[in-house]
């Protein structure tokens, strides 16, 4: 078959299926398979596509018409401008979260290079913190575009901990450092005794009752990285209640937030003593970051 006639089968195959986009799809998995870019595609749709690369595109295809998920068939999502590798049991980065890590270079640029021209004079450096690593997205990203930071990750899964190291390798990253545990206690257990300029996390924030109804593809991402406890909320009442120790002083508390959840959390930084707590939408005019500076 020809790479046209293959596209053709992929859309046909994927037609009907909720949250896809056939064409897109079948290109995007058909570039991935002959290890060329998209435009390869749209330019050579009469070349002759070996049986070894049709039969996997269509098994491949197949699944996706299961509804499991492109990111994990493809082995990777690019983020920022960036490529991270995924396995399935590892959240697959979302476009949203990429508010966050923006919002956070900008902070680092603007806002913190003074304070770090006087810490690096001392012989220190920005500190970041990310609780509930994944792939890596956050963490990477920080490091690879702000080299003046020091980005430390941590994460409960071992999965999400050999994903993210898999990612600083091929990102070539040396000013990021992975630990596995649960939350604070990850630096305890390893015997980082540090203190941040930002500490920052997306994480898990879906009510446990609402994770059975989620859309067909998200049901294949791990609980571990979607279960907010029973009303979504408790990460943010730990980490708001366990950050205040771990901030410098001024240090800035930053959370990505369920569309619904933005006065509640900016309650929880409230009781918690945080001050100038600021809640940002999304590009769909829905909350999704909030944050707040520690109380002295
Ligand atoms: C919503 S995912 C975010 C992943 C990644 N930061 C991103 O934005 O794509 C939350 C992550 O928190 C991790 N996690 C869950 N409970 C944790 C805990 N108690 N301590 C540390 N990490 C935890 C999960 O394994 C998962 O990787």
């Amino acid at each position: 078959m020809v790479i046209r006639e293959l596209i053709a089968k992929g859309m046909a195959l994927m037609e009907g299926i909720e949250y896809s986009n056939p064409h897109l799809e079948s290109i995007l998995l058909l570039s991935h398979l002959l290890k060329v870019d998209k435009n390869y595609i749209y330019l050579n749709g009469d070349e002759e596509v070996d049986i070894e690369v049709e039969e996997d595109f269509l098994r491949i295809i197949n699944r996706r018409k299961e509804g499991y998920p492109l990111q994990y068939l493809l082995k990777e999502e690019e983020f920022m401008g960036l490529k991270f590798y995924l396995e399935e049991g590892v959240l697959i980065p979302r476009p949203e979260t990429e508010l966050l890590v923006d919002f956070i270079i900008k902070k680092i640029n603007e806002d913190l290079i003074t304070k770090e021209e006087l810490i690096r004079a001392k012989g220190s450096r920005i500190k970041v913190l990310d609780l509930g690593v994944g792939s890596g997205a956050i963490s990477l990203s920080i490091a690879k575009y702000c080299p003046q930071v020091f980005v430390y990750g941590v994460d409960i899964s071992d999965k999400a901990i050999r994903i993210a190291n898999i990612n600083k390798e091929r990102l070539g990253l040396e000013n990021v450092q992975f630990f596995k545990g649960d939350l604070f206690k990850a630096l305890e257990d390893n015997n980082i005794d540090e203190k941040f300029n930002i500490i920052a996390s997306n994480p898990p924030y879906i009510r446990r009752e609402d994770i059975t109804s989620l859309q067909p593809e998200v049901r294949h991402e791990p609980v571990l990285a979607l279960d907010g406890g029973l009303d979504g909320l408790d990460f943010y009442r730990r980490i708001s209640k366990d950050a205040k120790d771990y901030l410098l002083a001024d240090g800035i508390l930053i959370y990505e937030i369920g569309y619904d959840q933005g006065q509640q959390v900016k309650d929880i930084l409230s009781r918690e003593g945080y001050r100038d707590i600021k809640i940002l939408k999304d590009y769909s005019a829905n909350d999704r970051i909030v944050y707040g500076i520690r109380g002295r």
